[in-house]
This record gives C-alpha cells, structure tokens and sequence, in this order.
C-alpha cells in the first residue's frame, strides 16, 4: 500500500482572513493542489479532527464516493494533454467526433454487445433519460422493479406521464430486490442492476413469457463497466459516465439492441408529442454521427473513452468486474468478522460489488465515522442520506484500487478503536 503524503490532515491554529471571513485553520505542512480545496473546506467548517489516522494506514487514494468517483490521474493527465487541442474545439467537427466514435466503439467492444446493438448518447445523465424513456421507450404500460431511490424515481416518472398507463411496480424492502414476471399488456420491463442507494445488485434478465416485442429496460448507471451481465438478455442498458467509467456527469449513454431500435423509431413516427431535447430518434440520429443533439461536456466524454480503453487494454470487463469482485470480497469479509459492522444487504448473493453498504453497531454513529475519515482525507463514505441508517456507504468502481478498499477497512477500523 502506497503512502499518502497529500492527504494529511489539516492541523494548526486558527487564523482570521478578515471581516467577513470564515476562520481558516493554517495547515501544518503543504496540501497538494488536488486535495488542497477539499482540505481547506474540511479545515472551515470542522472541528479539528481529533483523531488522525496513520499515514502508513492510509490508502494512496482516498475518494470512496458513489459517483460523482475517482477519476483516474493517468486520465486527468491524459485531458490535460490534450487542453488545446481538443477542448475548446467545435463538437461538430473532426477531433471530438473521433472521440465520441472511440467511446461508442470502445463500450461496443467493452459490453460486448451482439451485432445490431448501438450505442446512443445524449445530454442530461440518467434522469433525463428515465424521463427520455417515458416519451420515447414506453409505448402504453411499463412495469418496474423498485427497491430503492434511483428504481423508484423511474417508476414515479413513468406514472406522472399523462400519456402512459400507469405502471406496475413491484416493490420490494431496502435491502433486497423483487423480480420481474411476464404481465399482459407490458411493453417495458424496468430493471436496475444496480441500486445505489441501497448496494443491491440483480442480474438483468428478461422476464420468462415476456411479449416478444416487449423491451426490457435497465438502469445500469452505477454498473455498467463494473459488473457482468448477458446482453443479449437487454433491450436498453443505460448509464451515466460519473461511476464505473470513472469520469465526470451531465451525459446518458445507452446500448440499444435492434428490437429498441424498432421501438424508437415506432414512437418516433406516432403522433405522440416528444420535447426535441428528449427525441431519441433525433439522439439516435445525431449518435449515428458521433455527434449529440446539443453541446455535450467534452471532458466528460474524453475521460470516459479514457477509462473504457484502460479496462479494454486489461482484459476487458472481465478484468474490471474482478477487479471489484476483489474489493467487494475484502469489504464484505472484514464486516462479516467486525464486532461492529454487518453487511447491510442480509443475502450474500445480492450484495453489489460496486457499492458497498455497511451498518455500523448503534453504538458507533456512522456519521461521525465518515467525518472523521473525511479529515483524515477519506471521502464520502457517508450512507445515503433518504435511507437513513446508521451506515457507511463505499464505491468499488474499477478504477479505485482493491488494496485501497483494504486500506479504507483498516482505516475503518482504527477510527472506530480511537472512538472507543
Ligand atoms: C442507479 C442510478 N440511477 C440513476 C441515477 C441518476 O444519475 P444522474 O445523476 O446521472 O442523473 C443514479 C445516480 O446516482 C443512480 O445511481
């Protein structure tokens, strides 16, 4: 394990910088550029951190979130590279159109999507998208697993649309995740293979009896790149860049199979008023061209394709997903073993190897855990706020480390000791 010579905590008296000023602790030794903002807004509004961890117990990086998640170095280093040339230049033009084809290649080959399968992108992140889907995916009725925030917002966006049916929506207990059935009069099966706000992972499949021109649908935001499943079971895969392919937000990308495809361009020609911001057959067009329907974020899209090609260059998703079988088998025994953590999600076989979920004893107040961490320059290990337990909440992207992971258990452990 590397040590952490950036991430030191930030000590020192107290020092006014005026007037209207928030008392700013002077820090004892340098901070790096890159942790210095988030060491300082640390040093404004805390407490000084009364327990700091060894640095020998620090992990060489220490951004545990759920998304937005670490961004590699080697992948800002490579943006950087590239300031003049490609950001600040034209979307239309050749340079970023190779770059969003490198992307749409790279995901074909990554997800290893069978032939006629597209990759689409567009502005907006999977919000949009949930409300993309719902003027131009759902034909009359849709049906959702919900077991959390993220598949319940889909479900609560198909509902709220006033020229759909309501939806049926399955639901099941934080923790756990329902299964689809075949329904009549289903067009649209809403799955999420990843629930991350609850660390709930379930393989996508398609609903034994399913119409054969019904799509299923997956909201694989915090999978995708991360997690391995059957595309061909798949008639939408779509994420957002922020969580396995370890890049910035703000963009939707969907592998679409031909049956999806028949479904949008059907829509597409019905009377149904669709918002032009929120047309697939316009995403789908402008997609076909390396191209989206307005400004996308360019480094969004750079880091991405950064990313899809270093998982692609190892082995592929494969290589990444063991990568975080990996982490999720560290975090998930040591919480077995802890005398005071337990594995949130009660059955193994759901529990996700992309975000980790971890209660803590009510006599340790996870809240405090997480702060502690984060002036020692470990982050956002908080719990998901709306599900309000007493718990630690970790990403396990590719891109963060497996001996990290170990490290942040270690971590974990010493501030809870230190606590008493
Ligand atoms: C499973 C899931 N779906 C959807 C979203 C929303 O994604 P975005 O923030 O890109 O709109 C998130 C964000 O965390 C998510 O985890």
């Amino acid at each position: 394990m590397g040590g952490l010579t950036t991430l030191a905590p930030v000590i020192g008296a107290a020092v006014p910088l005026g007037a209207d000023s928030v008392p700013i602790r002077r820090p004892r030794e340098p901070i790096s550029p890159e942790v210095g903002a988030a060491a300082i807004v640390a040093a404004m509004t805390d407490p000084l951190p009364a327990i700091s961890l060894p640095r020998e117990l620090l992990p060489a990086d220490g951004r545990f979130g759920c998304g937005p998640s670490k961004v590699r170095p080697e992948a800002m280093n490579a943006l950087n590279a590239v300031s003049t040339t490609y950001m600040g230049t034209s979307h239309r033009q050749a340079m970023v159109r190779f770059t969003v084809s490198q992307l749409r290649n790279g995901l074909t080959e990554m997800l290893a999507l069978p032939d006629g399968y597209e990759i689409m992108l567009g502005n907006g992140g999977s919000t949009a998208f949930w409300d993309i889907a719902t003027f131009g995916l759902i034909d009359q009725r849709s049906q959702h697993l919900s077991f959390g925030e993220f598949s319940s917002k889909f479900a609560g966006a198909a509902k709220a649309a006033p020229h759909l049916a309501d939806p049926e929506v399955i639901e099941s207990p934080p923790g756990t995740h329902p299964e689809a059935h075949a329904s009549a009069g289903i067009d649209t099966y809403a799955l999420t293979h990843n629930e991350t706000s609850t660390g709930v992972a379930m393989a996508p499949t398609r609903p034994e009896g399913a119409h054969e021109d019904a799509i299923v649908v997956v909201d694989a935001t915090s999978a995708a790149g991360g997690l391995r499943f059957d595309p061909s079971q798949v008639d939408v895969y779509y994420f957002a860049p922020q969580k396995c392919l370890a890049s910035d937000g703000g963009l939707w990308l969907a592998a679409v199979s031909p049956r999806a495809i028949e479904r949008i361009e059907r829509i597409g020609a019905s009377d149904r008023w669709i918002p032009a911001s929120l047309d697939l057959v316009t995403a789908l067009d402008n997609s076909r061209k390396d191209q989206t329907y307005n400004t996308p974020a360019l480094a969004t899209i750079f880091l991405a394709v950064q990313q899809v090609e270093w998982v692609n260059n190892n082995g592929g998703l494969e290589w990444a997903a063991s990568r975080c079988d990996r982490s999720a088998d560290t975090m998930y025994s040591w919480a077995e073993a802890s005398p005071f953590a337990t594995p949130f999600v009660a059955d193994a076989a759901d529990r996700s190897h992309v975000v980790a979920t971890i209660d803590l004893d009510d006599a340790i107040d996870a809240n405090v855990v997480s702060q502690v961490l984060r002036d020692n320059g470990i982050v956002d290990t908080e719990s998901y706020r709306k599900l309000g337990r007493n718990q630690l909440r970790m990403a396990m992207f590719p891109a963060i480390d497996p001996s990290d992971v170990e490290a942040l258990t270690a971590c974990i452990d010493h501030v809870v000791t230190a606590l008493g």
